[in-house]
């Protein structure tokens, strides 16, 4: 009988192992690598407030405070709120040879994952899910309309989700991955969205607002709503934002 070590998860993390004896080998030919980072041309665009506007924290006090808050009240965020937080997970902070860094460390320097967010109450922000475009650091809106119910329904109906003023969603681009590593490349696209979440939870934090990791959710429901296709790029990780008490 297969038990859990014939499972994927199991063989995947034995089979992507880097090992002096074995070279990793792979048949998978010639990757095509996609853009460095995603633009939606056609959409309207949104400016988001430079990050030097935000008040001065203590990281150890919001290393210390940070928690998973799904109770948040329905008081909506302000936009330069939202725009810390953008910056927080993916803000560019130096341009080395081509390569935009940014906030949160990633292998290779790929950042192989989007962000976008459904904004429920932001002010001066109607409802509807955007993108961000990290090289001018602007949202770009695709779709206006309130998908509470369809988020938290995608959400296997998490009250966090419900209650949230913004859900940031990120997707993976796995290609733009594994141009470089290859079978490996899964390992390092949740390794570099763990430290986007955690960057948007100290910032969170830092303002005194409430978020949450959120990684269980219909897939496909959530790519369809952004209008994914779920292979090239497919959903991996949202969190939750709200303003707390
Ligand atoms: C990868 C990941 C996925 C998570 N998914 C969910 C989720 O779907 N729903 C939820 O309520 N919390 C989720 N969490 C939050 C954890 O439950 C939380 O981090 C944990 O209970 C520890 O609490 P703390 O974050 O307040 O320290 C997730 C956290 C991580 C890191």
């Amino acid at each position: 009988m297969a038990g859990y070590k014939d499972g994927l998860a199991f063989r995947y993390l034995q089979a992507t192992k880097y090992d002096r004896q074995k070279p990793l080998r792979d048949s998978l030919g010639h990757i095509p690598a996609p853009a460095r980072f995603k633009v939606y041309p056609q959409a309207e665009r949104v400016e988001l407030t430079p990050p030097d506007v935000g008040q001065p924290a203590d990281l150890w006090q919001c290393l210390a405070r940070r928690r998973s808050e799904r109770d948040t009240s329905p008081q909506p965020l302000t936009l330069q709120e939202l725009s810390l937080l953008l910056w927080a997970a993916q803000g560019v902070t130096a341009r080395a040879g081509g390569y935009l860094l940014r906030t949160a460390p990633s292998a290779g320097a790929l950042y192989p994952f989007e962000t976008y967010l459904y904004a429920d109450r932001v002010e001066g922000l109607g409802k509807g899910i955007y993108h961000l475009e990290v090289g001018e650091f602007v949202l770009e809106r695709l779709k206006d309309g309130d998908f509470n119910r369809h988020l938290t329904a995608g959400g296997l109906g998490q009250s966090a989700l419900r209650r949230a003023a913004v859900v940031l969603i990120w997707t993976a681009v796995l290609l733009r991955c594994m141009v470089k590593y290859r079978e490996r490349a899964v390992r390092y696209i949740a390794m570099d969205l763990g430290h986007v979440c955690q960057n948007v939870q100290l910032a969170a934090t830092a303002m005194s607002l409430g978020s949450c990791p959120i990684g269980a959710f219909y897939d496909d429901d959530i790519n369809r709503l952004i209008g994914v296709d779920g292979e090239e790029e497919t959903v991996l990780y949202l969190a939750t934002v709200g303003k707390l008490g």
